[in-house]
């Protein structure tokens, strides 16, 4: 038994409600107004059977007594644990001394970069300093930005002197050492100390919480190199990691599902301006694997890629694609259909330069941004020779395919193939075996095409075997799993490929699309309450705090804050399928197991996952549906409320049609298709 649900186990859930809240016993439930919110009629629901709670006016929301304790008093789950634990006198294992120490440190780093943020934007504000005015009339003027963006961006100025920041963060009671260890100052060879940045435009990094990490500072005299000066990569700043402008663009890119990806810090300072707020900026390097991961398929199924016309731009750009081609086919292979385009920015040098001559236009520009294979076959077209030999084609194509042929799902990569094919005048055979080599995978049979002329030869019997459909074992979609089956099964893939989360609530949101306006709640994303175990829920909730933090890796995050008896039931649930998993996040499992799962099995298993996974998430939300309706039903309400109630239940039954739509649709499609997924 897990710690939380020892906890559970000693502490009733009614018993500790009803210490703060009236709780009224109706049937099998109690009910009272919701503690969350104001409201006479009580649609606050407490379970005793089920141990949990729910509001189903305003708030709709519910959960365990954990969950209430969190949100009664703000407390993070390990607070509750705490705090729970204590009442139920049970012992929490806390923190480690290391860990809290880790985490002080930099905590104090971070508040040392935001101070030096600070410092450097009130002295782009000091009118006495006349290398400050000439600072603040290069930004006004010269890189057009109004004063809103200069406070919401805190654009800054660095003095040129040798210790402006040093000596007021010293004073302070800021380290030398902490200075130097953020990038703030540097130490030379005699030992000395002195500012790393004098006499350029600061320009604030911060990470996708809003929280300051480090800088990008422009030279402002032409002849300071380099032009662009960045933090140096440090414990709290890693810009492999980062994207500029992230945490202002993040409710447009959710909103939108769609993210604007620019070169430069002061192009998508521009964008947001403008009012194109879904933008933010590479970090002076091409893209890196969790840059696009912070974005997609996270939170947008669409992903425009903006370059400067010139060539090293476009070299950039294609060392970005093939980036973002690797991150997504080693999760997907390809399936979630992440959109990407690339956009040409018309007769300008870069979107900064478009914008301000043009804002209006930004818009079409990335309307008309074109599939990535568009573009870099164009690209690499445009390179060619005027009459390029065989060979001079066949190098272009084997260049491109690597790019196309994961770049897209699989009906986009056959249309990419007849592209190529087409445009350099090549046999599609012969690409498709050039691809094979590539993927060193087995080069695809070609349709075998029955020739009406010719009788086949004498083949033995069993060569026809071969061409027979080849018959599908009874999947788990074949057979409907017990309640618990299914959650260990979601929970496991989810585990196994955290990023399908969005997935599934992308499909949610689809469903949810259909639903009458205001009722999306039944159809919300999904989340631990979805699960029955108690385990499970916790389980859950952490992976939603590890998807949802961005602070260190997510299965170290797991590492650190799952406790020994949920690190147990993960690794139970693992174990059935994927001990590779168990052993990286518990290191408990003996390491043969692991080494037994072959790369291609373990390829062969994430193809699987993401259909499968989104038709059973489908079904926990079914359960959940149901349970929510029966509580609902206890509760006996006139009036305004009642009016409410039965539109959460006509909400929730559409719902429910929704999704037994849903997944006959996927039913019929495998029917129909054989087992679509051993086809490529
Ligand atoms: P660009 O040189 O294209 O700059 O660098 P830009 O944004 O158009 O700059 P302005 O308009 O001349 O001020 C694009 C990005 O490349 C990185 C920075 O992140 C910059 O925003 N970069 C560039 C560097 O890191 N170092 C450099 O020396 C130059
Ligand atoms: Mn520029």
């Amino acid at each position: 038994m897990s710690v939380v649900d020892e906890i559970k186990a000693k502490l009733d859930i009614v018993s500790y409600i009803q210490r703060t809240v009236p709780l009224k016993r109706a049937g099998r439930i109690y009910k009272a107004p919701c503690p969350f919110h104001n409201e006479r009629t009580p649609s606050f629901v407490v379970n005793p059977d089920t141990q949990s709670w729910r509001c189903f006016g305003a708030c709709a929301e519910g959960g365990d007594i954990f969950k209430f304790a969190m949100k009664q008093n703000g407390w993070s789950f390990r607070e509750a644990l705490e705090e729970l634990g204590r009442m139920a006198g049970i012992e929490v294992r806390q923190q480690t001394p290391e860990q809290r120490a880790h985490e002080d440190a930099n905590d104090r780093l971070r508040g040392m970069v935001k101070t030096a943020a600070d410092f450097f934007h009130e002295r782009l504000l000091d009118d006495a300093d006349p290398a400050a005015v000439r600072a603040l009339k290069y930004t006004r003027e010269k890189r057009a930005l109004n004063d809103d963006t200069i406070a919401r961006f805190q654009i800054g100025y660095a003095p040129a002197s040798w210790d402006a920041l040093l000596s007021t963060l010293t004073n302070m009671g800021y380290s030398e050492n902490d200075l130097v260890l953020a990038g703030l100052a540097r130490r030379n060879e005699e030992g000395r100390v002195y500012d790393a940045f004098r006499n350029r435009l600061m320009i604030p990094i911060r990470d996708e919480r809003g929280r300051t990490v480090g800088f990008g500072a422009r030279a402002l005299a032409s002849e300071d190199n380099p032009k662009y000066l960045n933090s140096p990569q440090s414990p709290i700043f890693d810009k492999s990691k980062l994207l500029f402008a992230l945490n202002f663009a993040a409710p447009t890119i959710r909103e939108s599902e769609t993210v604007v990806i620019v070169e430069g810090y002061l192009d998508a300072i521009q964008a947001h301006q403008a009012g194109y707020t879904s933008v933010v900026a590479q970090m002076g390097t091409a893209l890196t694997e969790p840059q696009i991961k912070l974005v997609a398929p996270r939170w947008a199924n669409k992903v425009v890629l903006a370059l400067d016309s010139d060539a090293a731009g476009q070299n950039a750009t294609r060392r970005s694609l093939e980036v973002a081609r690797e991150t997504l086919q080693a999760d997907y292979a390809g399936r979630l259909g992440v959109d990407f385009r690339v956009l040409n920015v018309p007769g300008a040098k870069d979107p900064d330069d478009f914008i301000r001559e043009n804002a209006s236009g930004w818009a079409e520009v990335v309307e008309a941004a074109i599939p990535v294979a568009d573009f870099v076959i164009g690209m690499e077209a445009d390179a060619l020779p005027d009459k390029p030999s065989i060979q001079q084609r066949e190098a272009a194509v084997r260049r491109l395919l690597p790019i196309l042929s994961a770049s897209e799902d699989d009906l986009y990569r056959s249309s990419n193939l007849q592209k190529l094919a087409m445009r350099f005048k090549l046999q599609e055979r012969d690409l498709l075996m050039w691809m094979s080599d590539q993927q060193k995978m087995p080069a695809p049979k070609p349709a075998p095409r029955p020739q009406a002329s010719e009788p086949p030869p004498n083949f033995p019997d069993d060569a026809f075997l071969a061409l027979e459909p080849q018959r599908v074992e009874p999947k788990m979609r074949d057979i409907v799993p017990s309640e618990l089956d299914m959650e260990a099964y979601c929970l496991r893939a989810l585990f196994e490929q955290p990023d399908a989360y969005y997935a599934i609530n992308r499909k949610l949101r689809e469903l949810a699309s259909e639903l009458p306006n205001g009722t999306r709640a039944p159809l919300d994303d999904f989340s631990s309450e979805d699960f029955s175990r108690t385990a499970y829920r916790e389980l859950m909730t952490n992976f939603e705090e590890a998807l949802a933090q961005d602070e260190i890796d997510f299965v170290e995050y797991l590492r650190q804050h799952l406790d020994d008896s949920l690190l147990g039931e993960l690794n139970a649930i693992m174990l059935d399928q994927n001990e590779a998993y168990a052993l990286r996040v518990g290191q408990r499992l003996p390491g043969d197991l692991a080494a037994s799962i072959k790369t291609n099995e373990r390829q062969q298993l994430l193809l699987d996952v993401s259909a499968e996974l989104i038709e059973m998430a489908l079904r926990l939300r079914e359960r959940r549906l149901a349970r929510e309706r029966q509580e609902l039903a206890y509760l006996e309400i006139e009036g305004e409320t009642a009016r409410v109630m039965y539109e959460l239940a006509a909400a929730s039954l559409h719902a429910k049609h929704l999704i037994d739509m849903e997944i006959s649709k996927q039913l019929q499609v495998w029917q129909s298709a054989g087992d679509p997924k051993r086809q490529h």
